[in-house]
């Protein structure tokens, strides 16, 4: 089977695979091909690979050494890895238990199991989950480059939207001020930081923003990082006029916080928006809840819209990428 590779000399291959390896994208179910003074180092996600990269697709070698929960299985199951834990979601509790033991009896580095047991919900986005083995939900997941500590029982954090969370990071720079509206354990906070931005990071959920101090200081950038506990309406004071860049990751409700975001934009200041709507029409309603918000005090321009992963049947997750001029 032809697998999506980086092609490198072999001169570059020890850094370039430590350097894949950092972000977590070597497909270690391969082998790393070798033919003459060229190496092919197969990758999980081709798009997530920095832009120095070339990728290739090429017939590699599959890593006989591993036993994967597939080969245990006889079918391929479908499961996210976060840090240390594995998640499921599976309906059939039977299914899900010979998943679990397929997983512990593997040679996946997991330490925990765990099936989605609801949607996420309230105000503070968390999920409940059934342990199906192992034992604590806390665990250190790494994202291009970056640490994450977090305990799935008590915050919210999404592995899928890795990709897009680089997307954005990688437009952020050291004169950015940066406020995320609701930052969780820091997937946004934290790579601003790395990029040399001032960042601040506001949370309703106290143990997300206790999570968010640890991993600045894990990532090395507590200088740089604010974390903040509470309803970021309530702290938007102390901010006014101050943002260069705005988060708001809570689709179904951003728009009801549009208000303080206008508070927060400095004089030009990029907005990224996340919502769920219609696929007919998933742009719409952002958009036109921005300019209502934004009234005569800033320009509003569209700068990207990105549909960033189908999020139910019909129903679809996109981010707008606004620029406010005042
Ligand atoms: C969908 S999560 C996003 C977390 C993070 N930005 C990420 O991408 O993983 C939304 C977060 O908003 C927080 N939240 C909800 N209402 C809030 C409010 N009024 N003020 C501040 N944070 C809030 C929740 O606790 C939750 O951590």
């Amino acid at each position: 089977m032809e697998v999506p590779c980086v092609r490198v000399g072999r001169e570059e291959g020890e850094p370039t695979r430590a350097r894949l390896a950092e972000l977590d994208l070597i497909a270690d179910t391969y082998e790393i091909d070798v033919d003459g003074e060229t190496l092919y180092i197969p990758v999980t996600d081709p798009e997530a690979a920095p832009d120095e990269f070339e990728i290739v697709s090429r017939v590699v070698p599959k890593r006989e050494t591993q036993t994967m929960p597939a080969d245990l299985l006889g079918f391929d199951p479908s499961y996210e890895r976060l840090g240390d834990v594995v998640l499921l979601d599976e309906d059939s509790e039977e299914r899900a238990l010979e998943i679990a033991q397929a997983i512990v009896d593997s040679d996946l580095p997991a330490e925990t199991v765990v099936n989605k047991q609801s949607k996420v919900k309230g105000e503070t986005r968390i999920r409940d989950w059934e342990v199906l083995a192992g034992e604590g939900t806390e665990t250190v997941h790494r994202e291009y480059g970056c640490e994450f500590a977090l305990d799935l029982e008590s915050v919210y954090f999404s592995p899928r939207l890795a990709t897009e969370r680089h997307r954005v990071a990688q437009q952020v720079d050291e004169r950015d001020q940066a406020i995320d509206m609701f930052a969780g354990v820091g997937p946004f906070v934290i790579p601003f930081a790395k990029r040399g931005a001032t960042a601040v990071g506001v949370d309703i959920n106290e143990v997300a923003i206790e999570y968010l101090r640890e991993n600045a200081r894990r990532n090395g950038v507590e200088d740089r990082v604010t974390a903040i506990a509470g309803d970021v309406r309530e702290i938007s004071h102390e901010y006014e006029d101050w943002a260069s860049r705005l988060v708001m990751n809570l689709p179904h409700s951003a728009d009801a916080f549009l208000d303080t975001a206008i508070d927060l934009a400095g004089d030009d200041c990029v907005l990224h928006y996340y919502d769920i709507q219609h696929e007919d029409a998933p742009f719409e309603p952002g958009e036109t809840a921005i300019r209502v918000a934004a009234g005569s005090e800033y320009d509003v321009t569209v700068e990207t819209r990105r549909l960033v992963r189908s999020y139910a049947p019909h129903e679809e997750n996109v981010c707008l990428d606004v620029r406010l001029e005042r």
